[in-house]
């Protein structure tokens, strides 16, 4: 039985075009990222859900237990369910998954992360800001060149650079092409992010 996410979804432009799947930041919710989607990547359908864990109130995609401390059990199933819910909206919406670029801010780009280390085949490529590494998975995934922008921030005082490279070089390990990009700012996501995702998203498409 697939989880139910209370969720956002327009269809893209034109038949068979881009979809984003947003993921929003704790405390955030569905619509956050919509506007945002616009500005990224025009005429692109949009699926996004709310996270199902609430941490004193604000909406998460997975618990954690304590800042940057993952519960990894939560984690894995979580992902596994918002996986299930991007196959069950593929189908009831007649999109293909290659078609889906992940866009996620903070705990949004988390389980992005997570994604694309447990169920990659939900996923044709990722825009991870302020990202962390979610977990080591057991077993690399094959990521087949998939294309990933890791958008995070020179000053973060909860991401550091260490960090990123790190996400980098797991994503890389796995076969995915990664690239980084640093951004003048802390934690919050800022103008440069934006503009940084969509010329990246542009030269993809163009491809
Ligand atoms: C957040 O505030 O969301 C954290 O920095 C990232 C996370 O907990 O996944």
């Amino acid at each position: 039985m697939t989880a139910d996410f209370i969720h956002v979804f327009e269809p893209p432009a034109e038949p068979g075009g881009p979809i984003l799947l947003l993921l929003h930041g704790t405390g955030g919710n569905e619509h956050d990222l919509v506007p945002v989607a616009g500005m990224l990547l025009p005429g692109a359908g949009v699926l996004s859900p709310r996270g199902q864990v609430l941490e004193r109130g604000m909406p998460r995609f997975f618990r954690r237990l304590a800042e940057g401390v993952f519960d990894i059990e939560d984690l894995k199933l979580r992902t596994a369910e918002l996986a299930d819910f991007v196959t069950a909206s593929a189908a009831q919406h007649h999109f293909s998954m290659r078609d889906v670029t992940a866009v996620g801010f903070s705990n949004g780009a988390n389980i992005a992360a997570a994604l694309l280390l447990l169920r990659p085949e939900v996923l044709g490529a990722a825009v991870l800001f302020r990202a962390m590494v979610p977990l080591t998975p057991d077993a690399l995934p094959r990521l087949g060149a998939t294309p990933v922008l890791i958008s995070n921030g020179k000053m973060d005082p909860l991401v550091s650079a260490e960090e990123t490279e790190r996400l980098a070089a797991l994503l890389r390990s796995a076969g995915a092409d990664a690239t980084v990009s640093w951004q003048n700012s802390g934690h919050d996501l800022t103008e440069r992010d934006v503009i940084t995702a969509r010329e990246w998203l542009a030269q993809r498409q163009a491809r």
